[in-house]
């Protein structure tokens, strides 16, 4: 069975003085995640939101929040976040080599889905035995740019990772992040992407609806001519 298409609109593109209503209209629009970027200042020079802002979108929202952890210290982050009602945690292997097990087990107790990230430079191999250990992630997230900033040129030869990634598991969660938009969508999704985060196309777009079903087609598209 094909993997299902899961459109998630990155918040960071989003009006966050008005985060709940940003949310409300991004559903409404179709999108059927919502892309939060928490990030440290430290393993990424920009410093974004945290558990606090977390625990208050989710008092507005039931919606699925794919938290993505651009952090030094992912473990710090468990506790808080699944009280604050994350439902991703996304971490990125660079920081978790030596730990990784130990973190997708907390994670999991604590109810949220483990997922982990790679930037451009770290090479797919490493994320391998996280997806094949007794205690697998549950979706790999390949960074098509830098980790930090939104607005930033997609990097196709990324794409590389994406198709070795699903041929060896046709049944992940492969999402990609950075760059995405109806100019860029087609690449990833042939490659075998599946959940898309998309922030400055769709935040940008006058018909923000129209963009979500763009990129929602083309993964399909893409499923079935695979
Ligand atoms: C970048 C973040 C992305 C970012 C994507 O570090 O992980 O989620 O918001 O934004 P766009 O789609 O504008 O590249
Ligand atoms: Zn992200």
């Amino acid at each position: 069975m094909a993997v299902v298409a899961k459109i998630a609109p990155s918040m960071l593109s989003s009006d966050f003085a008005n985060l709940a209503s940003e949310a409300e209209r991004m559903l409404r629009f179709g999108a059927d995640w919502l892309h939060m970027d928490i990030m440290d200042g430290h393993f990424v020079p920009n410093l974004t939101i945290g558990a606090p802002v977390i625990e208050s979108l989710r008092k507005h929202t039931k919606a699925y929040l794919d938290c993505h952890l651009m952090v030094t210290n992912p473990l710090d982050y468990v506790e808080p976040l699944a009280k604050a009602g994350a439902s991703g945690f996304t971490f990125h292997v660079e920081v978790a080599k030596d730990y990784w097990q130990d973190l997708v087990h907390q994670i999991k107790v604590k109810g949220m889905r483990p997922g982990v990230a790679l930037k451009p430079g770290t090479p797919v191999e490493e994320v391998y035995p996280l997806v094949e250990g007794e205690n697998p992630v549950e979706m790999v997230l390949v960074m098509t740019v830098e980790p930090g900033f939104g607005g930033q040129k997609f990097m196709p030869e990324t794409m590389d990772k994406v198709r070795a990634l699903r041929k060896k598991y046709p049944s992940l969660d492969i999402e990609v992040d950075g760059g995405l938009g109806p100019s860029t969508i087609d690449m990833a999704a042939s490659a075998g992407a599946n959940c898309i985060v998309a922030g400055s196309s769709v935040f940008g777009a006058k018909e923000p609806a129209n963009v979500i079903s763009i990129l929602r087609k083309s993964v399909r598209d893409a499923q079935q001519s695979s």
